[in-house]
């Protein structure tokens, strides 16, 4: 099932939009330090799907500002280079590894998930945590992810996924780079893994843990508004506003089971 396109915004603007927001505090205010649904844990039962251990070559596109990267050096002892459109994030991910004594097993790059700056078969495994659903070209990025994959290498993705019509506080550029506008149902994420040459595609289900980010973030939103009028904190306030209706928005559609978290592992043929 396909459903309308939020709306018409070029590529490299939306990707440079969703740069800005996951640079900014804003978004470790209202996120903390791992940007997707299931933090850390699910990140974790990522590595594990993917079989993950040391001497493995990880891939992690649209690494934000590089934790799942450290982490997954960390728990399993591979080796990870991240790559993220933001070069702000990329130099906050290169100093968090420094930090965190593992600069020895994880880098960061600067890159374009539709136009990955590595060879091919290059990786064991690619990992993507709620990013893909924010990528113009959702096809051209499956392509790459196999491209640099070496053959019986895996790709595990978690993202949002939608059913049915997105209500029109989700058809806005800031709802698309929040993971929410251009979310698509989870077939299609499977259909364009597919097409790119992707086999075995597993899907596991994680939507308790959007529901429990989804409130998270509303009461975030709630405290940094009362802050705001105490004076203690400045708000872009009609971003605020705006922000305010979109988790409303995904509040409901969350519980009315219109949106949804995914995993999906596949391997590459
Ligand atoms: C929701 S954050 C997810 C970050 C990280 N994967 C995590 O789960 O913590 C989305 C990230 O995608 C990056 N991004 C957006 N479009 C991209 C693209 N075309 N190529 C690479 N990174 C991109 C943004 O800069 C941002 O860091």
């Amino acid at each position: 099932m396909t459903q309308n396109k939020p709306l018409t915004v070029p590529a490299e603007e939306v990707k440079s939009c969703c740069a800005n927001v996951y640079e900014s505090d804003w978004a470790r205010l209202l996120l903390g330090d791992s940007f997707h649904p299931g933090g850390l844990a699910l990140t974790e039962r990522l590595g594990e799907l993917l079989r993950l251990g040391p001497g493995k070559r990880v891939l992690d596109v649209a690494a934000g500002k590089g934790t799942s990267a450290i982490f997954l050096a960390r728990r399993f002892g591979c080796k990870v280079v991240g790559v993220d459109y933001s070069g702000r994030n990329v130099a906050e991910a290169v100093r968090a590894a420094e930090e965190a004594g593992v600069a020895g097993l994880v880098s960061f790059q600067q890159g374009d998930a539709e136009r990955l700056p590595f060879e091919d078969g290059k990786f064991d495994a690619v990992v993507c945590e709620c990013a893909y659903c924010t990528f113009p070209d959702k096809a051209a990025a499956a392509r790459e992810f196999h491209r640099v994959l070496r053959p019986g290498g895996s790709v595990g993705l978690s993202d949002l996924t939608r059913a049915g019509e997105a209500p029109p506080e989700l058809r806005t550029l800031l709802a698309w780079v929040a993971c929410l506008g251009d979310a698509r149902p989870v077939e299609e994420y499977a259909g364009h893994l597919e097409a790119a040459g992707f086999i075995h595609l597993s899907v596991e289900a994680h939507d308790e843990d959007l529901g429990e980010m989804v409130r998270g973030v509303r009461a975030k939103l709630l405290s940094a508004e009362l802050m705001s009028k105490l004076g203690k904190l400045m708000l872009p306030v009609g971003n605020l506003d705006q922000a305010k209706q979109m988790a409303r928005a995904a509040a409901t559609a969350v519980e009315q089971g219109s949106l949804g978290y995914a995993l999906l592992i596949a391997v590459r043929g």
